[in-house]
Formats: structure tokens, C-alpha cells, sequence
């Protein structure tokens, strides 16, 4: 059982500065799931920690150690990739068996250990297969097995399930969920899907480019997305954004900040704070955008496509404030070429700084904040 622990941690490589500043604390037995666009750096942080690549400053803790020197074998880690790689010519057992076996385990241990593992995994029918007399799905169980064997201190996980399809992704999901509770070992995990995200991490972290965006209980970074990145990052369909006026108070009196653009005026109370005379990102998830017939008040829009989902329907409306998205009931009768208003509830949006795209929120103090917090290039 260990934390991890990057301290002010820069990864260089040559003149290409992949991470040029990471501060992060994954706590002892939680599930922390890395998130961000390809080349962000999600697999250089699996890496730093699993010693396959050196910090170029900063320092690297397990547990109490620093391990910036300590050699990978030695570091109690065990990573699994997207492509695992099994003996071919080897059975489950003993492949299961085989990296035991280098570390000079004792036999009895080694069969214990496969026995736990085979029947964790349930994988005690196919223990005198090969690999290529296996479904993907059981491969990917043996290469997990094969990295819960040696009962590190810490996995590490880079996209395990992406080559698998969506069924059995779902299985799997539910699988590693499982032997999380089982094992209650420290996991890194790193995926695209947010699905895998939302579901099976105590903590996300969401990077750019090489820096940490928001780290927070899945459902935080749905809800309360520090700034533009993660806002339009987390969530499917993509939150929508609409570039609004920013001014104060109403002609109801409210002392709270105001929005306009073409075709819309929302009053939001005062969950923001910001200045006003300038322009801001308004933001509204397509769930939170009601879609309702002519006669309501709202942006007036126009509905372009109609896509039917199985229980819900996405539509993408055009409106004068650009296209948005809607995601609606799947009886909804919004057909194409329907005019529709379209109405946002003040507590359901979100408002961004257009510098710098920090949330406008009043539960966020950027006041202490550094500059390069939400992923400006400084
Ligand atoms: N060995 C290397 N030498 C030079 N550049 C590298 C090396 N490894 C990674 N990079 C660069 O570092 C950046 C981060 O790469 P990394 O593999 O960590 O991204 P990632 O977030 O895992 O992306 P993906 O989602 O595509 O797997 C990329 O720009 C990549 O080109
Ligand atoms: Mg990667």
C-alpha cells in the first residue's frame, strides 16, 4: 500500500518540454483515473512513476521513498499496457507463474498466488490455454493477472481496455471496479473514455498539456469544471458555449451578474463574480438545455438535426447565438425544422473568464492562483 507523490516534477525531452510542472498526490488505496488529449502526457506520468523514464527535475515519492534513482523492478509497481503482451508459446498458468518464478518465489507460494489470482479473475478454466486460444477479453484478464501476482504497492494502468469492444469493455469495467474493492490497492489509471473516468474513479485528474487542469470526484468536474478546458473536456455531447456581455444588475433589481448576446438575456444571480463591460463564455450542458415550443420565452432557434439515441435524442439546433446541442427525452417532439425556444435555467450554466478561461464561479479564489493554473501558456 503506498501513495504517490509528484513534487514541482518537469519532464523534458531534448528541447520538447512535456511536463513543465507537476505537483500531484494520488492518496494511498484510491482510484485515480488521468484524463486529457492524446500527447498531453497521461502515459509520461504512468511512466515517471513506474521508473521507465527518468524526471528531468523535480522528485518522484512512493509511499515515504523517493524513488527518482530506484531501477522499475524494485519500485513495487506493476503496469499493464493497451497492448499486452503474453508469451505466446506459454499456458495462463504460466504466464500467470512466470515473473514469479524469476523472483525466486518458493513453488508453493507461486501456486498459491496463481490460485488467488485465477480465481479473482475467474480464470480457473482457461489456466491450459495459450494466448491465442483466448477471447481479447480474457487476454486482457491474464495481463492483469499477471501484474496482480506480484502484489505491488501500486498499479498502473495505460488504457487497459481500448482494445476491446464496447461490450466487453463494459465487462471489464465492472471487473477492475470489482478488484479495486478487492485488492484496495493504490491505482493509476489512465483512459480516453469517460465513461471509465466517471465510473471507477475516486479522483480524476484532467491534464493539458503537460499540466494539471482540476483534480476532483468525478462528478465535481462535471458539475463545478474549474475552467473552459474542463468544462469542455468532461461530458458527452460537449458542454455548449456562447460568447456573451457581461454587465451588472437587471431591470429586476438583481445585484448579481447579468449576460446577453443576440437573442438572449440571462439573468444569473450572484453564483458569479467577475468584471463587468467585458465578454465571457457562457456555458450550458446540452442536458440543461430546455428545449421548449414557440410561445416560451428563450433564444429562438431552429432544430437541424434530430439524432434518436435509444432512450434520449440529440439535437443540434440553430440558433443566433451559433449551433447548440440539446439532449432531450426520446419522446420530445421536436422535429427538424421545428422553431423551438430555448430556455437555460441561471443555476444549470456556467460562466468562463475569456482570458483565461478560469470559471467565474464564486466557489473558486483564483486569487492565490499562478498565472499558468488553467493551462495559459505563460
Ligand atoms: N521518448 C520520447 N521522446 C520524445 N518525445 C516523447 C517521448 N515520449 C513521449 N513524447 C512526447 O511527449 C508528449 C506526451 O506524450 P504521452 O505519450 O505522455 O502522451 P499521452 O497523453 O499518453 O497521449 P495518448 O493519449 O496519445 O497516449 C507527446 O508530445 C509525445 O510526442
Ligand atoms: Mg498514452
Amino acid at each position: 500500500m503506498a501513495e504517490v507523490r509528484f513534487v514541482h516534477v518537469t519532464k523534458r525531452f531534448g528541447d520538447n518540454t512535456v511536463i513543465p510542472e507537476l505537483n500531484l498526490t494520488v492518496p494511498d488505496k484510491e482510484f485515480v483515473v488521468l484524463v486529457g488529449p492524446s500527447g498531453c502526457g497521461k502515459t509520461t506520468t504512468l511512466r515517471l512513476i513506474a521508473g521507465l523514464e527518468l524526471v528531468s527535475s523535480g522528485d518522484v515519492l512512493i509511499g515515504e521513498r523517493k524513488v527518482n534513482d530506484v531501477a522499475p523492478k524494485d519500485r513495487d509497481i506493476a503496469m499493464v499496457f493497451q497492448s499486452y503482451a503474453l508469451y505466446p508459446h506459454m499456458t495462463v498458468w504460466d504466464n500467470l507463474a512466470f515473473g514469479l518464478k524469476l523472483r525466486r518465489l518458493p513453488r508453493d507460494e507461486i501456486r498459491k498466488r496463481v490460485e488467488d489470482v485465477s480465481e479473482i479473475l475467474g480464470l480457473d478454466d482457461l489456466l491450459g490455454r495459450r494466448p491465442k486460444e483466448l477471447s481479447g477479453g480474457q487476454r486482457q484478464r491474464v495481463a492483469m493477472g499477471r501484474a496482480i501476482v506480484r502484489r505491488p504497492s501500486v498499479f498502473l494502468f495505460d488504457e487497459p481496455l481500448s482494445n476491446l469492444d464496447a461490450k466487453l469493455r463494459g465487462e471489464m469495467r465492472r471487473e477492475i471496479a470489482k478488484l479495486h474493492r478487492k485488492l484496495s490497492t493504490t491505482i493509476v489509471y489512465v483512459t480516453h473514455d469517460q465513461v471509465e473516468a466517471m465510473t471507477l474513479a475516486d479522483r480524476v485528474v484532467a491534464m493539458d498539456r503537460g499540466r494539471v487542469q482540476q483534480v476532483g470526484a468525478p462528478l465535481d468536474l462535471y458539475k463545478r469544471p474549474k475552467n473552459l478546458f474542463v468544462a469542455g473536456f468532461i461530458g458527452t455531447p460537449q458542454m455548449n458555449f456562447i460568447d456573451v456581455e457581461v454587465s451588472k444588475g437587471s431591470a429586476s433589481g438583481s445585484s448579481g451578474l447579468v449576460v446577453h448576446a443576440d437573442g438572449l438575456d440571462l439573468d444569473l444571480g450572484d453564483r458569479f463574480d467577475g468584471p463587468t463591460g467585458r465578454r465571457a463564455v457562457l456555458g450550458v450542458r446540452p442536458s440543461d438545455v430546455i428545449v421548449s415550443g414557440p410561445e416560451a420565452s428563450g433564444l429562438a432557434a431552429e432544430v437541424e438535426v434530430r439524432e434518436p439515441m435509444g432512450a434520449e435524442v440529440f439535437l443540434t439546433l440553430d440558433s443566433s447565438c451559433g449551433a447548440l446541442q440539446a439532449r432531450v427525452d426520446t419522446h420530445h417532439g421536436a422535429r427538424v425544422a421545428d422553431r423551438v425556444r430555448l430556455v437555460m435555467s441561471a443555476d444549470k450554466v456556467h460562466l468562463f473568464d475569456v482570458e483565461s478561461g478560469r470559471s467565474l464561479d464564486r466557489a473558486y479564489d483564483w486569487k492565490d492562483a499562478a498565472p499558468t493554473e488553467v493551462g495559459k501558456e505563460s
